[in-house]
């Protein structure tokens, strides 16, 4: 795994939104896997900007972001399919019918998880992955636990992880769902590339379980020590005390 300390985070998600687009030119039909959350947020600005420039053209990629909650529709301001549609899907060219998206109202997980898993098969799976990290460890919202799933499936949340996303219900901890339906290991784990953002002290742990400690359902981002090529982009407090400009692991 290559560790890359930047300056700050505003310089890691224009490198980051730099490096999609860049991905994006050399093949134009590129399958991205998408995150939310507070990470990426810098990264989807950038890009919106590198579109609106016309230094980014969209029109013949796919996504497929990563996971969404359970119970809640699309339209749901708190949904993760709203926070993208702000954020990013209203503001470039993707072809609609190439952005895909769990259904958290589908009446049926399972059949939603095998829906998700078979579109994104047939899609060829995901040429490049962004990925943001659980203070848990935790990726996409495969949590931390005895065992970890490969394919898509349904989990519940934990409690770090619904107090992390209260800010999408009006910082109401007790308004976030219980469960999430989520990308599996597998398709994170069969993703070509994998590009990982981390800032902040409070993901310092979680980056450090993930690059040094053993590989481990209890931090399921130590699972892409296995993968051949992740990179993880951080700002200096994410990487820890006395973590270097540069260092490589
Ligand atoms: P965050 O969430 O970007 O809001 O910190 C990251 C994650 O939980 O994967």
């Amino acid at each position: 795994m290559n560790l890359r300390v930047f300056d700050s985070e505003q310089q890691a998600a224009a490198a980051c939104a730099a490096r999609i687009a860049e991905a994006v030119r050399d093949t134009p039909s590129l399958v991205l896997g998408l995150p939310t959350g507070r990470t990426p947020l810098n990264v989807y600005r950038e890009l919106v900007a590198l579109s609106a420039r016309g230094a980014l053209d969209l029109s013949r990629a796919s996504t497929f972001n990563l996971d969404e909650f359970f119970g809640l529709p699309p339209e749901d301001a708190g949904s993760f399919r709203s926070y993208m549609e702000r954020h990013f899907f209203q503001h470039v060219n993707l072809a609609p019918e190439r952005i895909h998206f769990l259904d958290g109202s589908a009446p049926d997980a399972e059949a939603e998880c095998a829906r998700y898993d078979a579109e994104l098969a047939a899609a060829g799976g995901l040429d490049l992955v962004l990925l943001g990290i659980g203070a848990n460890g935790h990726i996409a919202f495969n949590e931390p636990g005895d065992s970890l799933l490969a394919p898509c499936h349904r989990v519940k949340l934990g409690r770090e992880t619904r107090l992390a996303n209260a800010a999408l219900f009006g910082d109401d901890p007790a308004r976030v769902p219980l469960e999430a339906l989520t990308l599996g290991m597998a398709s994170i784990l069969q993703a070509r590339r994998v590009l990982l953002l981390a800032f902040g002290a409070r993901k310092a742990e979680a980056v450090s379980a993930m690059l040094h400690g053993p590989v481990t359902p209890r931090c399921p981002a130590s699972f892409l020590q296995l993968h051949r090529d992740v990179e993880v982009w951080v700002d200096p407090s994410a990487a820890g005390p006395g973590r270097g400009v540069g260092a490589t692991r």
